[in-house]
């Protein structure tokens, strides 16, 4: 499974694709807004790492606008994924795309209904919100669950990104259905590496190496 970080922070990124657990970065219009920093400076400082998955989003609404922003953000740099919205002009603009050889992401994915429609248009990712499901009640790691049996029974291509992660239970979950990709926040990936055993673990092996003669 591929680990992507959620953030259009660069010094997040930077940090764990250093690291070496990195394979792809997710951005959206509200995360780029918290940077306060131009957007295709952002994206070309996350290529520059080498990272080679950045989803970018479109923000036009009509197909048109999403083809036009869509094939400008492709030209930035090899490894830029547009991110395009779950509506009919959304589809359109995907399908087109698609067929042009970009990478789509289909993006505000709440239903399984939706994720046939994005496969069927030929979005190379398909990018279910499962925390937004799970804060209003309902449980958005079913979602996946389905959309994994419905990508598998007809063979689709289209990677499944889950999105909208909350904490680590969301990522073990999605390893455990087969999900192809997670995208979270820097704080969730930070709590994949720690745990208070490991820490309590190395405090006493340190100190209890101080025992051993040296020299
Ligand atoms: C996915 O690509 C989105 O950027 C993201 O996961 C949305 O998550 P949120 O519900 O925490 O805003």
């Amino acid at each position: 499974m591929q680990l992507f970080l959620d953030t259009a922070s660069v010094n997040e990124i930077r940090t764990m694709w250093e690291v070496g657990i990195l394979d792809g970065v997710t951005t959206n219009p509200t995360l780029v807004a918290k940077e306060g920093r131009k957007f295709e400076e952002v994206l070309r400082e996350v290529c520059a790492l080498g990272v080679p998955s950045v989803s970018a989003e479109v923000v036009a609404t009509d197909t048109e606008g999403m083809l036009r922003e869509g094939r400008h953000l492709r030209e930035i740099h090899p490894a830029i994924y547009v991110k395009v919205p779950m509506t009919a002009p959304g589809l359109k603009a995907t399908k087109i795309l698609a067929k042009e050889g970009t990478r789509v992401n289909m993006t505000l994915v709440f239903s399984a209904n939706q994720a046939l429609l994005a496969a069927k248009v030929g979005a190379a990712y398909v990018s279910p919100f499962i925390g937004r499901l799970d804060d209003q009640g309902e449980l958005g790691m079913d979602l996946i669950r389905d959309i994994v049996q419905i990508y598998r029974n007809y063979s689709f291509a289209t990677k499944v990104l889950v999105a909208s992660v909350r904490h680590p239970v969301h990522v073990l979950e999605a390893a455990k259905i087969g999900a192809d990709i997670v995208t979270m926040p820097y704080s969730v990936m930070e709590k994949l590496v720690q745990h208070p055993l490991t820490d309590i673990g190395l405090a006493r092996f340190l100190k209890d190496w101080e025992k051993v003669p040296k020299g």
